[in-house]
């Protein structure tokens, strides 16, 4: 059976590769083919040991791999074949040069616009795929243009809005697909072409087409939106503690109003991942680039504040501790930026670990899925040590610090903990996951966050 359309995804991450996979299972007629410059990664999504986990996933992979799902290290041969080509390849902060530390490092993405330009022969649909800033499509535009040969690129923004942990069910089930395209006839065909392809699994009534502008920025918007929901109860828990008020209640409090909703209200030690961070600082650097900079300042502080419940964490930790953690063995449970995935990129748990350090604490780093990780981000120390045992790591601690939210940590036999402990012993919930009373009960000092320290002084 011929296919209704080749399919072709550059770059085979964490976004390309699952949306691939629910694209080719919800598609038996149209082929995909995802296609990367690194062969470890293509030989790995052939493999059963796929190179990211995600729930669901391989499942997914092994439904259409061989049937209508190819991973493949020939870029020039898919991309002649291809009718729609996705780009997904990583954008991430730049670290050199104009915009360091903010602005998004745009390399990988146009040497890909480059490689299209070259091998491809017929018309094509390009996707951006990949978190890029505002008007990069005309940036695309141009360098497809370049070549002035007959053949007709129609660019067009698909952002991508999965979570990490959940990336396959909010693919089989999301909340909005965004198409952004331009109003001309030939944009028009293209947004048909791609809602075509997504609704056959996607309600019609789920895909929303904007103009291309609109698509590119409201990624980083959404993004910013959601660590903004963050920061900001983050910034009631520091008032919260000084107050005697509760966070949890607050957030449930204001959570039932229907205008505000009850989801991203929970307090942490910060938000972490790929994309946060990144987004903010991008969209903080386009706004200073046109000159808004009430509006750079506006957004700036959202990363700020998630910096500042960072060190009040461990500020908050060494005061209590008689402001000194010199010395002191303190058990840090989790170093993933949330739980179920062992990403640790931005975590908030990478900070307030090399602060401990930095303080001269002895720290004993646990977490079911994100050592090996940890083990590359932190500065090899005589101070450190990695421990897959959660009891092993708090053996004669004088604090633990929870960093993720890991439903283990709350499972855990918290009598046995206490009894191997140094006393007094001290317990620092970033994510408020314990049964802080009971914990009291046993003999602990409790320190939520946002809520009233339960201690024995
Ligand atoms: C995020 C967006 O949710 C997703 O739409 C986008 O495509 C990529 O970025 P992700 O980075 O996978 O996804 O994680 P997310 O679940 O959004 O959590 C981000 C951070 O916020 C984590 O560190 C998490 O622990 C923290 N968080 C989340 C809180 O501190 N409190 C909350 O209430 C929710
Ligand atoms: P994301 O989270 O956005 O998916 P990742 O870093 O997980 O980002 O994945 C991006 C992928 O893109 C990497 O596997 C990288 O090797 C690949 N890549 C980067 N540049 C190119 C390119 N020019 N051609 C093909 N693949 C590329």
């Amino acid at each position: 059976m011929p296919f209704v359309k080749n399919v072709l995804c550059i770059g085979a991450g964490y976004v390309g590769g699952p949306t691939m996979a629910v694209i080719a299972q919800k598609c038996p007629d149209y082929r995909i083919t995802v296609v990367d410059i690194n062969p470890q990664r293509i030989a790995d999504w052939n493999s059963d040991d796929l190179p990211i986990y995600e729930p669901g996933l391989l499942e997914v992979v092994k439904s259409c791999r061989g049937r209508n799902l190819f991973f493949s290290t020939d870029i020039a041969g898919s991309i002649r074949q291809a009718d729609i080509i996705f780009v997904s390849v990583n954008t991430p902060t730049k670290t050199y040069g104009e915009g360091a530390g903010m602005a998004s490092d745009l390399q990988y993405w146009e040497k890909t616009a480059h490689e299209i330009l070259k091998y491809a022969e017929s018309d094509k649909i390009i996707v951006e795929k990949s978190t890029l800033p505002v008007r990069t499509a005309e940036a695309m535009e141009r360098i497809l243009k370049s070549s002035g040969n007959s053949v007709h690129f129609e660019v067009l923004s698909n952002p991508e809005f999965l979570a990490e942990g959940s990336a396959v069910k909010d693919l089989l089930n999301p909340d909005r697909v965004l198409i952004g395209g331009q109003a001309h006839p030939k944009g028009q065909k293209a947004i048909g072409e791609l809602t075509d392809l997504y609704a056959n699994w996607v309600p019609r009534d789920r895909i929303i087409t904007t103009n291309l502008w609109s698509s590119e920025l409201s990624k980083l918007v959404a993004n910013a939106f959601l660590a903004q929901r963050i920061s900001s109860i983050n910034s009631i828990s520091a008032l919260c503690e000084k107050t005697d008020a509760d966070v949890s209640e607050i957030a449930r409090a204001i959570g039932t109003d229907q205008r505000i909703g009850n989801r991203f209200l929970m307090a942490s030690v910060g938000f972490g991942g790929s994309c946060f961070r990144k987004d903010i600082l991008n969209l903080v650097y386009i706004a200073r680039s046109y000159g808004l900079n009430e509006v750079a300042d506006y957004w700036h502080q959202v990363v700020q504040l998630n910096d500042f419940q960072k060190n009040r964490f461990v500020h908050r930790m060494l005061t209590e501790m008689f402001n000194t953690v010199s010395g002191k063995k303190i058990a840090a449970f989790g170093f993933a930026f949330k739980a179920e995935t062992g990403d640790t990129r931005d975590s908030a748990a990478i900070t307030i670990v090399e602060k401990l350090l930095e303080e001269r604490a002895l720290v004993r780093l646990t977490d079911p899925q994100a050592l090996s990780n940890a083990r590359k981000d932190l500065i090899d120390s005589s101070l450190l040590s990695f421990h897959d045992n959660p009891y092993e790591a708090a053996e004669e601690c004088h604090a633990i610090a929870v960093l993720t939210e890991w439903p283990l940590y709350r499972s855990l036999d918290y009598h046995r903990i206490y009894s191997a402990m140094k006393k007094p012993a001290f317990i620092f919930d970033g994510r408020n996951i314990l049964d802080h009373q009971t914990l009291h009960r046993i003999g602990f000092n409790v320190f939520p966050l946002g809520k009233s320290a339960l201690t024995h002084f």
